[in-house]
């Protein structure tokens, strides 16, 4: 527990991530903000638990970050009318799928996200979890060989390619919003990312990444998927079973994260917030 800041810091028993009390997220002054950073930056996950953000509270919190690429994305299998989502051919279920994969948002975009404010509405009583996976200190524990091979190697990042797995096509129209879907040319990424604050090295690989130019596509499977195997084992993950009104923030530029599976028969609903990239760090030309 670390007293000099102006709410409580509970480091969680993993590489990265911290549980913080004693702040009202809806009501944070300027000092506490500004701690409330350099914790982020240094934990890479943050979670709140009970602070019940209305989804204005929600947005206002991650303006408060940078600017926003997505003010607030609902994240739920509960239809307008109040229908479960269960089948696997409905749009929103693809994604939803999707999301079980290892990512970084928005990496299949031209600017990378820098990170998210989530918070957690009606959640179902197993699985549904959040997991994440951290990035820097898998680049730190790599060998030296390894980190030698891919120390100039890059991948093309696509939603297309990632999503086409759970069978969303290009041919027809999603009822998903389709955003970063359609007209994307892939940006090329390299694989090691320098975290534009703090300077440490990081991973950037997940389920958007494939076809590193240079070696064979099979090659370049298995070494992304070896990559992600490696990044996601303890202690380099951490796995947060939800309450409704928990409110997470997370550090996109070194965290991949995943949602865990549950029975769609139940509700789940969750609002994202996506925060901007800086387009000085975390801009990737199309090729
Ligand atoms: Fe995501």
């Amino acid at each position: 527990m670390t007293s000099a800041k102006p709410f409580n810091v509970e480091p969680i028993d993993a590489t990265f991530g911290a549980v913080i009390t004693g702040l009202k997220l809806a009501d944070l002054g300027e000092p506490a903000f500004a701690a409330l950073y350099e914790t982020w930056l240094e934990y890479a996950l943050l979670v709140f638990p009970a602070q019940n953000l209305s989804n204005e509270d929600q947005i206002t919190l991650a303006r408060r970050f940078g600017d926003l690429e997505l003010e607030l994305a609902e994240l739920s299998n509960v239809k307008k009318d109040g229908g479960l989502r269960t089948d696997d051919d409905d749009d929103m279920v693809k994604i939803l799928k999707g999301n079980m994969g290892w990512h970084c948002d928005s990496t299949y975009m031209p600017v990378q996200a820098k990170g998210a404010v989530f918070t957690a509405h009606v959640v179902p009583a197993h699985g549904g979890e959040t997991a994440w996976a951290d990035t820097r200190a898998a680049y730190q524990e790599l060998d030296a060989a390894t980190r030698e091979r891919i120390a100039n190697m890059s991948a093309y990042h696509s939603l297309y390619h990632s999503q086409k797995k759970f069978g969303e096509t290009k041919e027809k129209d999603s009822e998903y919003f389709g955003y970063g879907f359609f007209g994307q040319e892939p940006p090329l990424r390299p694989l090691v990312k320098i975290h534009p604050e703090t300077g440490r090295p990081s991973l950037a690989v997940g389920r958007h990444a494939y076809g590193i130019p240079g070696i064979a596509e099979d090659e370049s499977e298995k070494l992304l998927r070896d990559l992600v195997d490696f990044t996601c084992q303890s202690p380099r993950v951490y796995q947060h079973n939800w309450t409704a009104g928990d409110a997470v923030l997370w550090d996109n530029r070194c965290l991949m994260h995943r949602a865990c599976t549950w029975d769609m028969n139940e509700p789940r609903v969750m609002f994202h917030s996506r925060i901007a990239g800086d387009p000085e760090s975390e801009f990737a030309a199309h090729a």
